[in-house]
């Protein structure tokens, strides 16, 4: 089974992520702690986007999976109209 990514939410989420830390952005949209990898991606031939914070801050981080700038929303959800 291979699969498109699915919208996990039309709109981004907020995260406040810590510097120094690694985090794993859920690309296929199946995990159910979004917006985070939570390993429900075996089998469709996508997997999580790793990312290390650099600084302490908040980010808005996409929950359609179609944005241009993973895994930070870049307003592609508003774009969307399936
Ligand atoms: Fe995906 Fe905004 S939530 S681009
Ligand atoms: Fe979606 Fe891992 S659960 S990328």
């Amino acid at each position: 089974m291979s699969g498109e990514a699915l919208i996990a939410q039309r709109g981004p989420y907020e995260v406040d992520v810590v510097a120094g830390q690694d985090y794993f952005w859920c690309r296929c949209g199946r995990s159910q702690q979004q917006p985070f990898c939570d390993g429900s991606h075996k089998g469709t031939g996508l997997f999580p986007l790793k990312f290390h914070a650099q600084v302490s801050e908040t980010l808005y981080l996409c929950g359609c999976k179609r944005s241009h700038s993973p895994p930070c929303c870049d307003g592609t959800h508003n774009e969307l109209n399936d």
